[in-house]
């Protein structure tokens, strides 16, 4: 067995004091650990720049958890907070990592019993440092593991110098790189949809698909992250990463088998597959003041406190140019501020070849399959049905859904935040859920693309009022293929 697949008896955190670790990290943990799914012997170590005492990072994590967990989920709170313990770092000077491999505990420097967990919640600027000072204080063996939250880089470039980085202290094997949509639910059922049933699979083709929507729609706006937004915008924010992610998963090829190389092996196929895309293959949009849910809501510009081009929209047509889906676009958009918070994918099918009942004026609609992923976590198939009736006028059919709605088909369990199953992952060694170094690249190659197509052609963002689908020429960018939006 690698030294990587020992579960860790201690993980280590930075960033523990940040808004992640408290809404996300903390929360995520003490869940796992109230239905006994970590290792009873795990230590978690909180490292951040603020001095604090154990008891002082206790008394935060409590906080955080009866902020952000829901009381069910608190069960075993006071056994929780007993695995925390905490030491105060300056991560960009050398300094300070000894003092933290002691307190992570002597035998994490050599290749011990245990393994150790490294969850990197900081800003990238940090990142090199960091490395850099786990490497003197010999945290980095074999038997180290580090996870690393985006945002990794702003283009390939910076990307690949941060995978550099990573790489001079760890193997691709021991690198987990974060992308939280796959460590939800809902999107790990598109895999047990497509390769768990025999009914899709003849169908998932050109020949039977006529398109593919793939929607993240938010209400938020800026909320607090200011400098970070305004820099990144919705391309790098939320394409490169959890919209790449979801599009290649609806795409891939069956893999082998339900194992890290081979469900990476795949994905990475479908990004490098990804069609150069056009400048009239695009549309950015920045909202503007409106109202959403009724409630007045500022416009980015003002936010912000100054003009910006970053675009808070974006919708995209894209195409994988393979045999399997040559002609099939997929139309890809996300945006702040838009009317509801809804992420799903629509698979539309194609016509019947030849209709029976066109001549009795039968309208037909082409079958869809539409999976909710969040906040409705269901999948709905609308096919064509016979609207009972002994009417002399004809058959009449009406389009009918069948539906299955995931709380209901699995009731008892509880929803889990998505970092529960990438932590325990992280800790028991299982990279499947993770990035690899090929696909990250192969999506900043395209998302790069695409940005310097904008940069040529001088595109700046259209406004949209918030609270709208986005931009008029996101309806036109479907339209004219005569494709509608599902809203
Ligand atoms: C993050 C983005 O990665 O994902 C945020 O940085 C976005 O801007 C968030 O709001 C959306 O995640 P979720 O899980 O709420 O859909």
């Amino acid at each position: 067995m690698a030294a990587s697949v020992i579960s860790a008896d201690r993980l280590l955190l930075f960033g523990a004091t940040g808004d992640l670790a408290r809404r996300m990290l903390l929360p995520s943990l003490c869940a796992l650990d109230a239905d006994g799914l970590l290792p009873e012997s795990l230590q978690i170590i909180g490292t951040a720049r603020s001095e604090m005492s154990d008891q002082d990072f206790r008394n935060m994590a409590r906080e955080a958890l009866e902020t952000f967990l829901p009381d069910q989920r608190r069960g075993g709170m006071a056994h929780f907070l007993n695995k925390l313990s905490y030491q105060a770092l300056d991560a960009s000077t050398l300094e300070g990592f000894d003092a933290l491999a002691e307190k992570v505990g002597p035998s994490a420097r050599d290749d011990g019993e245990g393994g150790l967990a490294i969850f990197l919640s900081t800003a990238p600027s940090l990142f090199g440092p960091t490395i850099a000072g786990l490497q003197h204080a010999g945290l980095t063996g074999d038997h180290v593991r580090i996870g690393l939250e985006k945002p990794l880089g702003t283009d390939l470039e910076s990307s690949c110098a941060i995978n550099d980085a990573v790489a001079e202290a760890f193997s691709e094997d021991r690198i987990f790189r974060i992308d939280h949509y796959l460590g939800k639910e809902t999107v790990q059922n598109l895999l047990a949809l497509r390769f768990a049933n025999i009914l899709f699979e003849p169908i998932w083709n050109s020949n039977y698909i006529e398109h593919v929507q793939i929607t993240v729609a938010e209400t938020v706006g800026l909320e607090s992250r200011v400098a970070y937004y305004d820099d990144s915008g919705a391309m790098r924010d939320m394409v490169q990463n959890h919209m790449l992610q979801l599009l290649a998963l609806v795409a891939m090829e069956p893999p082998t088998s339900f194992d890290a190389t081979a469900v990476r092996d795949e994905k990475v196929k479908v990004l490098r597959a990804l069609r150069k895309v056009e400048a009239n293959e695009t549309v950015t949009g920045q909202y503007r003041a409106g109202a959403i849910g009724g409630e007045a809501v500022p416009g980015y510009d003002e936010e912000l406190g100054k003009d910006s081009t970053t675009e808070t929209f974006v919708a995209i047509k894209a195409h994988v140019d393979n045999w399997r889906w040559k002609g099939v676009p997929f139309y890809l958009r996300t945006g702040k501020r838009l009317p509801e918070r809804v992420t799903e994918i629509l698979v539309q099918f194609r016509c019947v070849p030849h209709s029976i009942f066109e001549s009795m004026g039968a309208g037909m609609q082409p079958n869809k399959l539409l999976i909710g992923i969040q906040p409705e976590e269901n999948i709905t198939l609308s096919f064509m049905a016979k609207v009972p009736g002994l009417g002399t006028d004809g058959v009449k059919l009406r389009e009918v859904p069948l539906e299955i709605t995931m709380p209901d088909a699995f009731v008892g369990q509880h929803r889990r935040i998505a970092y529960e199953r990438l932590l325990l992952d992280l800790i028991g060694g299982d990279q499947t859920l993770f990035v690899r170094r090929d696909e990250v690249e192969a999506q900043w190659q395209w998302v790069d693309a695409i940005r310097a197509v904008w940069e040529e052609a001088g595109t700046k963002p259209k406004t949209y009022t918030s609270g709208t689908w986005g931009p008029s020429s996101a309806i036109a960018l479907t339209e004219r293929d005569g494709v509608t939006w599902h809203d």
